[in-house]
């Protein structure tokens, strides 16, 4: 049995579902900047807006004038959690200023107190690539020190206001997303820089800005629990080759363990070493890192790849980071491989090597659902993707006692896709009447996975 106060609930953040981009004293963000895009199309970071090009974000699905019909359907749906983001850019428009922006501030009030209305316990991202744009053309994003300041000041704005309301908090969305699209930091690599060199000093300020960040919400509120948010590369070897056993070994400590090594424990693994990287470390760093130790490990699991030493072969798409196809598993129409069983898998590594408290916070299938002749949508696929994912993490969580605070299926009602910049790639168990182009009425809808989830959440995992 999953334990009686298990966080079940959805995920979203601010960027992908808020929209009114320049409302309420809101400034520019650096999602603010990115264009739509498709499967074959990358979507483009234009610096400045361009007048012909389509930016999805800046409405999105509308949720800052919707977020009280939205709660009162996951109320309904049994929430017990909401992950979301809190847009950097309504709090500090520019980054840099004195003082915050008051009407920001007060819009995660009303988004709070509306979930405490119906007892939905807020799990907060602080940034999900949602950094001011200012901060990106003026200091050049994460390249540069100084946002490390600029990032605490945030953070504690936001320890300080929301004192009571908001317990558990995430410091960066997917910190390792900086080492694959620096853009996403803020970070614009020429074509002159080392690009691993530039990427790995912007992640360490990050790391730096994370760990105060922790140390700075305990000392506010003891009750406060810090988590990081990692990607996760989950990669079998292609053959019994031991090389190619040693490249998955590596895809899985480079691409997700690392970063967990340093936010967890508190310190640079000795194998960064071997990546051949010089940061430039201040004095205080080791010590600022050591106090700064998370207190749970966020994660986001979708699909696994398989890796070689020589990576030859058909080659499969997933969250970020690219493998080789298996031909054991099943992919969704994005080439995302299914595989639930690389959740146990994941998750057994993470907990045999921390022993902390680990929190599934993103899961799902992006699907292009249709409306049915019968007005309805007919997810059974979600349905059957979530429900392998739910019964392979109660599996682990029952047998081997692993200590999961709690599950939020991403996209819980259907968002602009942060890869793609799409809205045909669905997560939702509530569908959102916009299209690609942003032509729609914004009405949202139950699909049948929403009974569903209902269901799983009132019998606590047990009615899959
Ligand atoms: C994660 C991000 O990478 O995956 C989300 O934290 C994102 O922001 C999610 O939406 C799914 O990816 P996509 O590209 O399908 O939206």
């Amino acid at each position: 049995m999953l334990k009686k106060d298990f966080l079940w609930g959805g995920a979203v953040a601010a960027n992908q579902c808020e929209g009114a981009y320049l409302e309420g004293g809101k400034g520019l963000s650096i999602m603010d900047i990115v264009t739509a895009g498709d499967k074959n199309h990358p979507r483009r970071f234009t610096l400045n807006l361009e007048s012909d090009a389509y930016y999805p974000n800046h409405e999105a699905i509308d949720f800052y004038h919707h977020y009280k019909e939205d709660i009162a359907m996951f109320a309904e749906m049994g929430f017990r959690c909401f992950r979301t983001s809190i847009a950097w850019s309504r709090i500090f428009p520019n980054g840099d200023e004195e003082e915050p922006n008051e009407e920001g501030l007060a819009f995660y009030d009303r988004l709070f107190d509306e979930l405490k209305r119906y007892h939905i316990e807020p799990i907060i991202t602080i940034s999900h690539y949602e950094m001011p744009l200012h901060l990106v053309k003026a200091y050049g994003g994460w390249r540069n020190r100084k946002l490390i300041d600029f990032y605490v000041k945030y953070a504690k704005t936001l320890f300080q206001r929301y004192r009571g309301k908001v317990r558990y908090w995430m410091t960066f969305n997917e910190i390792n997303s900086t080492i694959h699209v620096p853009a996403i930091a803020g970070v614009i690599i020429s074509e002159k820089e080392d690009k691993k060199q530039v990427s790995y000093q912007a992640l360490h300020h990050q790391f730096i800005a994370s760990a105060l960040a922790v140390k700075a919400a305990h000392d506010i509120d003891s009750d406060n629990k810090v988590g990081c948010m990692v990607m996760t590369t989950v990669g079998y070897p292609k053959t019994s080759h031991p090389l190619d056993v040693e490249a998955a070994q590596q895809y899985l400590r480079d691409g997700t363990l690392f970063f967990c090594d340093v936010q967890v424990r508190g310190a640079y693994p000795s194998y960064f070493h071997s990546y051949g990287i010089d940061i430039q470390m201040e004095e205080n760093d080791t010590q600022i890192l050591k106090e700064g130790c998370v207190d749970y490990i966020g994660f986001s699991y979708y699909s696994s790849n398989v890796v070689a030493h020589h990576m030859e072969g058909e080659l499969c798409d997933g969250n970020i980071v690219k493998g080789l196809k298996n031909p054991y598993l099943e992919a969704s129409a994005w080439g995302w491989q299914i595989d639930p069983d690389g959740l146990k898998y994941l998750m057994r590594t993470l907990y045999e090597r921390y022993e902390k408290p680990l929190f599934i916070v993103e899961n799902g299938l992006g699907y292009a659902d249709e409306i049915s002749e019968d007005g309805k949508i007919h997810d059974d696929y979600r349905i059957a993707y979530l429900r392998s994912h739910i019964q392979a993490m109660k599996e682990v969580v029952e047998h081997e006692h692993i200590d999961l605070l709690g599950y939020t299926a991403w996209g819980c009602i259907d968002i602009v896709s942060a890869g793609t910049g799409e809205m045909k790639k669905r997560y939702g168990m509530i569908y959102v009447d916009r299209d690609d182009a942003g032509n729609g009425t914004n009405q949202r809808k139950k699909k049948d996975s929403f009974a569903w989830y209902q269901k799983v959440i009132s019998s606590n995992g047990e009615d899959l």
